[in-house]
């Protein structure tokens, strides 16, 4: 983009109130703000495309976590992928492409040393935000390295058709399992399961107790259950798992909206008798894993045999908070991601 092409404003979005149980439009406000112009050591970029995740809905609550809160009436932040526009950083050109967590807006200034160059030939920009990112590396440390998968493992997966989930059960398939199995919110979801990631069983939890049509689904029982959701997901894995069974608590997206307190798992008792491992994860603290990571992914991509990977594409810096309510709604099959001046 040329000097006088660059516009001086950027619209970027502020949380300007604290969600009560599910967020609503009004808690988020577009605003126009001044572009910075990148100082020593920074470069200015133009995001190509935003990242909506269910993290994000955590931030959103004045509690302490492992990220911080949201600060209100602040810019949001959030994974990004963009074009460097400006730089006065040693070692970023203007059209470099690079990853960074200045999201929800459309320019981003920054300090150069936390943006990370990406290869646009490699796979398309966005797939950094996904497959190729931190939804991919959770699915690939949360089966291989919290839930030591093996081969012949049976793996049950919740949340399946989402980012996170649609990688576990293809990633089990590639590496071996013996059976995978997934759950998700509707028929179409559950025929995409089955048809086009190949997993062998899914259902659609909506339809029926999740506990009955898990135990359907395996009837043999399950020796890993990499969990996104909680409550009623992670209560029927617990009756399903087998001695010795592994379990990957991932997420709990189920309750992230939630207002009193969730209901179960009311069976954690099993958990003695069976000799279950139940291992909560965070992503960041398996970075040392990320070279591996990205070398077996996109060598999967490429030879084309057999890791499907989704998008689904919102158009306009406009459409992000909505974005994000869909994804806690389900609107997503694959990773749902932002895309900005098509
Ligand atoms: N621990 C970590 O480091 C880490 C890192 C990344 C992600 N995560 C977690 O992994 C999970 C998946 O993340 P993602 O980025 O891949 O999101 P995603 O699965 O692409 O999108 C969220 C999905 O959750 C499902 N969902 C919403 N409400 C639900 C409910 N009440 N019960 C069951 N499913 C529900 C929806 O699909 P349906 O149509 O199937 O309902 C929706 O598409 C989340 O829990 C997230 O917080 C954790």
């Amino acid at each position: 983009m040329s000097e006088q092409a660059m516009p001086t404003t950027s619209r970027e979005w502020h949380l300007v109130a604290r969600p009560e149980g599910w967020p609503k439009p009004s808690d988020f406000a577009l605003v126009e703000a001044e572009i910075r112009q990148p100082g020593p050591g920074q470069i200015l970029v133009r995001n190509a495309y935003l990242s909506v995740d269910p993290y994000m809905r955590g931030r959103m609550n004045d509690s302490q976590s492992y990220v911080p809160p949201f600060q209100l009436d602040r810019p949001m932040t959030g994974g990004a992928v963009g074009y460097v526009v400006a730089s006065q950083a040693e070692g970023f050109e203007p059209g470099d492409a690079v990853l960074h967590d200045l999201g929800w807006r459309e320019y981003a200034t920054l300090d150069a040393k936390y943006a990370i160059k990406v290869d646009p030939e490699l796979a398309p920009l966005s797939y950094y935000l996904g497959v190729l990112g931190m939804p991919g590396l959770t699915a690939y440390a949360g089966l291989l390295e919290v839930a030591s998968f093996k081969p012949g493992d049976t793996v049950f997966v919740s949340g399946a058709a989402g980012a996170v989930g649609s990688l576990v059960g293809q990633i089990a398939r590639l590496k071996g399992a013996a059976r995978v199995i997934g759950s998700a919110g509707s028929a179409e979801k559950v025929a995409k399961l089955v048809d086009e990631y190949g997993f062998d069983a899914a259902f659609n939890y909506k339809e029926g107790p999740v506990r009955e049509q898990l135990a359907k689904a395996a009837p043999e029982g399950i020796d890993v259950y990499f969990d996104n959701v909680g409550g009623d997901h992670l209560e029927a894995a617990i009756y399903s798992l087998k001695v010795h069974g592994r379990a990957t608590l991932c997420g709990a997206i189920s309750q992230y909206n939630a207002t009193g307190l969730p209901e179960g798992p009311r069976n954690l008792v099993l958990a003695i008798g069976k000799r279950l491992r139940l291992q909560g994860m965070i992503v960041s603290d398996h970075a040392a894993l990320q070279p591996q990571f990205v070398a077996e992914v996109a060598g999967w991509l490429k030879n084309g045999n057999g890791l499907r990977y989704d998008e689904t594409v919102v158009d306009g810096v406009e459409n992000t908070a909505e974005a994000f309510l869909g994804l806690l709604r389900g609107d997503n099959t694959g990773k749902m991601v932002v895309r900005l001046g098509a």
